[in-house]
């Protein structure tokens, strides 16, 4: 692998910026100052040095994340908590979110260094499938599960938003499900909770609209109290993990990833 390259890739810096780390004479293999930011290396065995700290390249990594409500998906925030922050310093390198998740949305979210990867399954025409749980306020009739089916409309001149699968859970009065509902940061409603009919249930897209659950589910006439991501690519989210904990992906799970980000 050339120079530039490995060192981009442990995070050191950009590919311009450790090229003028090399011909600054700040990088060392084998103790010896080189120049030439493409010089050949031999990654396994050579030893890389930055102003005489030997760099970690980690190679490429992809993490599980339970996501926890109330942090952002990004990788700098000045007001919330980001998901990169419930990384270890020496797996934050380089790492960044595949997608995003609203600030209330818990579950599933891969993390990787991997452009490519996150570039393939992020890519509208591999309709890569994601599936929601939710708890909504409102019901869902047959009707309104045809129209999530057919597609709604969730915004001016945008297409219309269509569900590949809806599947309803429960469905009744808070009074009798509210023990169910066992959530925290419940959305206040603002009429008698207690006559308010709730619904809870699966729903799958194979698209990533800014909040396009909450506003396809409020097309019908439903507002989402909860939501958590469960799965992405047939991929479930481990539920050993805490919520705020990560794990890396299984070599199947990585594959079944890959495939799904990848054109026929
Ligand atoms: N849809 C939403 O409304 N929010 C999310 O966080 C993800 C999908």
């Amino acid at each position: 692998m050339k120079l530039d390259k490995y060192l981009a890739e442990a995070a050191v810096g950009t590919r311009k910026l450790v090229r003028n780390y090399v011909k600054a004479g700040k990088i060392t293999v084998n103790g010896q100052a080189v120049l030439e930011p493409a010089l050949e290396i031999d990654e396994n065995n050579d030893i890389i040095e930055y102003l005489g700290e030997a760099v970690i390249h980690l190679g490429k990594i992809y993490f599980m994340f339970h996501k926890p409500s109330g942090c952002v998906t990004a990788r700098k925030d000045e007001e919330n908590p980001t998901v990169l922050e419930y990384f270890s310093p020496e797996h934050q390198k380089g790492l960044f979110p595949v997608g995003r998740l609203d600030k209330d949305t818990e579950g599933f979210l891969l993390l990787t260094n991997d452009g490519e990867f996150s570039h393939g399954l992020m890519h509208p025409k591999q309709h890569v499938e994601k599936t929601y749980f939710f708890w909504a306020y409102g019901t869902l009739d047959e009707e309104a599960m045809e129209s999530l089916k057919l597609g709604v409309i969730i915004g001016d001149e945008e297409e219309l938003a269509k569900a590949i699968k809806i599947e309803v859970k429960e469905q009744g009065r808070y009074q009798e499900l509210k023990d169910n509902m066992n959530f925290v940061n419940r959305k206040e409603i603002r009429i008698n909770p207690y006559e308010q009919s709730v619904v809870s249930g699966y729903l799958t897209i194979s698209e990533g609209r800014k909040h396009q659950v909450k506003r396809m589910l409020k097309a019908v006439g439903c507002y989402v109290a909860y939501l958590k991501r469960v799965s992405i690519a047939g991929v479930y989210l481990d539920e050993t993990l805490e919520q705020g904990q990560y794990r890396e992906l299984t070599s199947e799970e990585l594959k079944a990833l890959s495939m799904a980000g990848k054109s026929e």
